[in-house]
This record gives C-alpha cells, sequence and structure tokens, in this order.
C-alpha cells in the first residue's frame, strides 16, 4: 500500500490499510445477502473479513489499479473489475443491497464525484445502503447531490483506532423521496 501511495497518492488515498477497528465497522452495516459490491477494495482487507460472511455469496471487488488485482482474486467468493465506473452497465438490472466503499472521493472533482454518486445510486435496491469512509469528518457528498440520488444519511461513526482516525458515513437508498 505503501509503495501504491508513493507512486499515486491521489488514488490510492491512504499510506496503510485499514485497521480491523475500521473494517469491523464498515462490515456491521452490511446486509448480508446474496451480492456485495465493494469499491477501491485495495489488497482486500476488508474483502477478507466480508468473504468470511457465510451469507454472502458473490462480491464484486472494484478496483483500478492493477497491483491489487494478484491478491483479490485468491479471496474466496470475490470477483475482480477495474473502474467504478463500469460499475453501473454491470449491475444496474441486478438491484444491490450493500455498496461499501473506501474510494477516495475527497480527490475527485466534483464532476467526478456526482457521476459515481449517481452510478452507485441506480445499482442501489431501494432500501439498500452505501457504506462509505472517510479521513475528515464531513460527509463527502454535498446534501443536494444526495437528495438528487435518493439517498438519506442514516449514520455516522467516528472510529479512533484507525490510521488516521476515520469516520464511516451510512446512507439508504429510499425511491420514494
Ligand atoms: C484508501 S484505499 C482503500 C483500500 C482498502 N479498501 C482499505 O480500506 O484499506 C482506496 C483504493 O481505491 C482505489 N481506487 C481509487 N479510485 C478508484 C476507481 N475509480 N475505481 C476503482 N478503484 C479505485 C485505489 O486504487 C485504492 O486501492
Amino acid at each position: 500500500m505503501i509503495i501504491e501511495f508513493l507512486r499515486n497518492p491521489k488514488n490510492t488515498g491512504s499510506v496503510i490499510s485499514s485497521s480491523q477497528f475500521l473494517v469491523q465497522e464498515m462490515i456491521s452495516h452490511i446486509s448480508p445477502e446474496g451480492t456485495i459490491i465493494e469499491l477501491g477494495a485495495g489488497s482486500g482487507v476488508i474483502t477478507r473479513k466480508l468473504a468470511t460472511i457465510q451469507s454472502v455469496d458473490t462480491i464484486y471487488t472494484y478496483e483500478n489499479n492493477p497491483i491489487f488485482h494478484k491478491s483479490l482474486l485468491k479471496i474466496d467468493k470475490t470477483i475482480c473489475v477495474s473502474d467504478l465506473f463500469t460499475m453501473k452497465e454491470r449491475h444496474q438490472h441486478q438491484k444491490v443491497k450493500t455498496i461499501i466503499s473506501s474510494i477516495p472521493f475527497v480527490n475527485f472533482s466534483t464532476t467526478t464525484k456526482a457521476k459515481a454518486l449517481s452510478d452507485m445510486s441506480t445499482v442501489l435496491d431501494h432500501g439498500g445502503k452505501l457504506i462509505q469512509y472517510t479521513y475528515l469528518n464531513r460527509c463527502p457528498f454535498g446534501a443536494e447531490n444526495l437528495e438528487q440520488n435518493k439517498l438519506i444519511l442514516t449514520k455516522v461513526k467516528k472510529v479512533w483506532l484507525n490510521i488516521p482516525p476515520a469516520t464511516v458515513f451510512v446512507y439508504e437508498k429510499n425511491d420514494n423521496l
């Protein structure tokens, strides 16, 4: 992770992998059935934990740095794909219950972030969750953008035992908005 951070800090977003405390907090919000989409899987610290959950049958790991694919492919139940912007086409008719994301959205332009949020909303089912962490205290997405995409912020939790400390945001898709 350190080498990839030095090579491309904006894309990698972190010097070291998430702590087990952060992984546990992220995982505690998933709907543990069927297919899970993981964005920005890195070397698979969250993926490996997801794969141990019996009711999870498939994990689509979106990771745009091919260096990480080798370790992701070794993890049970994993289908390893590339850029998150290929997600919409693959899953838009499937309607998934959980997207768990480590994508460093703070480094994205406003337009790219808006496109990503729209794609994530398209593939999420009514009641489905988007779980995202960031190293900042504030929500990575704007209120207006969230509303347009029928996403409601339902939980915010600070995880101090991570380097650096992180905040987990949980959003729920509500088609009735
Ligand atoms: C902060 S790391 C998270 C790694 C791991 N999930 C963790 O929590 O330790 C973010 C990851 O997102 C990946 N990433 C950044 N932009 C991406 C994109 N557009 N599509 C897919 N992956 C992306 C980076 O390559 C990096 O591995």
